[in-house]
């Protein structure tokens, strides 16, 4: 397993898995003398705990975060941050039948097959969706290193199975609005349907997908490293490293293949002292560097894998065919508490770029 950090002047490295003692972050390359309190982590880490309403899973975990290195009387210090929170409403037994009959649509098999005895199924291991506290936790240093540039980061939920938010939803709105409703989506309106489609399909013993948006506000334009690490390439890797993550889209997405050039194509105007685009369909990015329009991903997950409908899948000891009831706690839909994690992913890839574009010092 070598495949545990990611970031090139400013490193995320996540360890834990669900059921062990706990779950961390290690950040090198954080730039010293920024200003960093457990208060900072605690405040992003609350946004994703589990057990807050009917549409998350009753683990109930305070995520409390405990900062072991790196930073001495309130400053960073240019040494490696390593954050934990521990593991306390751990149900391990939930777990033992899946040890040899694979969940449909989780990893168990795969990692099964990759670490054989040894793999910590627990919880889902490394697997489960509780490796995201590492992400928040290391987003929330990322977003006070960006705040430095005066950049601000946006997430909020745009689509949950088929209840989708048609209309532009105003940056005020994303502001006032996503952490006042379990499902994390702006328009209150919509967030109500929203919250009933989930509460429907858990009653089912069912799940649903969704998207999150992801906005970037205020990013100096030439952030990304072309070719291959390019600033679009970057962010999209560290979204499908999201566990349930499907699909990744910027500014006009898929939808650009239906248009044409004279459509799609954003033009330039000048304002005040600032080459700006009249459209923004490229989300803020060509040529994998930034523009300085706002950048705009949109991330597709799956629904949950682990639902209590009667499946089928295999005896793995034996080669035989049999059925699955999944009991323990799920997340009847990952989308409300992935919000958080978007906004975190897109906070480090841009911070770490931001660093490696020379915007942000050394010493700050
Ligand atoms: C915040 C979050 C919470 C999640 N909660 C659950 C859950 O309760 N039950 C579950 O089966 N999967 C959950 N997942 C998804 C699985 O971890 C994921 O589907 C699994 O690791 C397989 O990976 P893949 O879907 O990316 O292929 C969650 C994911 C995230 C991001």
């Amino acid at each position: 397993m070598n495949g545990n950090s990611i970031g090139k002047a400013l490193i995320f490295t996540c360890f834990g898995e669900s059921h062990g003692t706990c779950i961390g972050a290690v950040i090198d390359g954080c730039p010293a003398g920024l200003p960093l309190t457990e208060e900072d982590i605690q405040a992003e880490l609350n946004k994703r705990k589990p057990g807050l309403s009917a549409v998350s899973t009753s683990r109930k975990e305070e995520d409390r975060v405990e900062i072991i290195s790196g930073i001495y009387r309130g400053y960073t210090t240019g040494a490696p941050i390593c954050m934990i929170v521990r593991n306390r409403d751990v149900q391990s037994e939930n777990y033992e039948h899946i040890k040899n009959k694979p969940r449909p649509g989780h990893a168990d098999y795969t990692s099964y097959i990759k670490y054989g005895e040894y793999n910590d199924y627990r919880g889902g291991g490394r697997f489960s969706g509780r490796v995201t506290a590492a992400y928040v936790m290391a987003g929330a240093v990322a977003k006070k290193l960006l705040e430095t540039l005066k950049v601000e980061i946006l997430a909020h939920t745009i689509q949950i199975g088929r209840v989708k938010v048609h209309r532009t939803i105003l940056y005020d709105e994303i502001r006032r609005n996503t952490y006042r409703n379990p499902v994390r989506c702006a328009d209150l309106e919509i967030a109500s349907l929203m919250e009933k489609e989930i509460l429907e399909a858990s009653k089912e013993g069912d799940s649903l997908g969704g998207i999150v948006e992801g906005i970037a506000l205020n990013l100096p334009a030439g952030l990304g490293e072309p070719i291959f690490d390019s600033l679009d390439a970057d962010i999209a890797k560290i979204m499908f490293n999201i566990p349930a993550v499907k699909g990744v889209e910027f500014g006009a997405g898929f939808r650009a293949a239906s248009l044409k050039g004279s459509e799609n194509n954003d033009q330039y105007a000048v304002r005040g002292e600032k080459v700006v685009t009249l459209s923004n369909n490229s989300g803020g990015v060509l040529g994998g560097i930034s523009t300085g329009m706002p950048l705009t991903v949109r991330v597709a997950f799956k629904p949950t894998p682990s639902i209590s409908k009667k499946q089928r899948t295999v005896d793995l000891r034996c080669m035989e065919e049999t059925e699955i009831e999944i009991k323990g706690r799920h997340d009847p839909c990952i989308v409300p508490r992935a919000v958080p994690v978007v906004e975190a992913c897109l906070a480090f890839i841009l911070a770490d770029h931001a660093i490696r574009s020379q915007k942000i010092p050394r010493i700050l």
